[in-house]
């Protein structure tokens, strides 16, 4: 079983969008997959309605999703952390109790564009395209995840 946790800020934007597309890339009795925000605004709220909306255009639902908050807890359970941006990295690294915590954080974009620490940026005060550029994001670092790990 491979673990993998999503994360961004409010786990309400970018984070469900990486969680669904993953899940639809991988079979489910092989893989764990889940997402989280460093954030506390959004625990047990559904995913932004542009988020639901952009994702069911490409037939992916996340509609049963809830926001939680990342805890250090999370790196005894998962393998790999995908940090959305360079903010949400750093929020994660500061939780590490250890450097095999440490090891496990990468940033998302880091899949495409090696070593370029590119963000997937926030689209949450934007209008539709931004969640639709986040989508189209996603996939492409989720297509090569799931590849890598196929
Ligand atoms: P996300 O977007 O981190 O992609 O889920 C955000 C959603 C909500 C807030 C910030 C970012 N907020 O401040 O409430």
């Amino acid at each position: 079983m491979t673990r993998i946790l999503m994360v961004c800020l409010g786990n309400i934007c970018r984070s469900p969008l990486a969680e669904g597309i993953l899940k639809s890339k991988l079979p489910e009795n092989n893989f764990l997959i889940d997402s989280a925000g460093t954030g506390n605004y959004h625990i047990g709220d559904l995913p932004d309605k542009r988020s639901i909306d952009i994702a069911k255009e490409f037939d992916i639902d996340i509609t049963d999703q809830r926001g939680r908050q990342f805890s250090s807890k999370d790196f005894d359970v998962y393998d790999v952390i995908y940090a959305m941006d360079n903010s949400n990295y750093q929020n994660i690294q500061q939780l590490a109790k250890n450097e095999t915590d440490k090891q496990k954080v990468k940033l998302i974009m880091n899949e495409i564009y090696k070593d370029q620490n590119f963000d997937v940026p926030d689209p949450y005060s934007g209008g539709i395209e931004g969640f639709k550029n986040v989508f189209m994001m996603l996939e492409e670092a989720c297509d090569i995840i799931a590849k890598k790990l196929s």
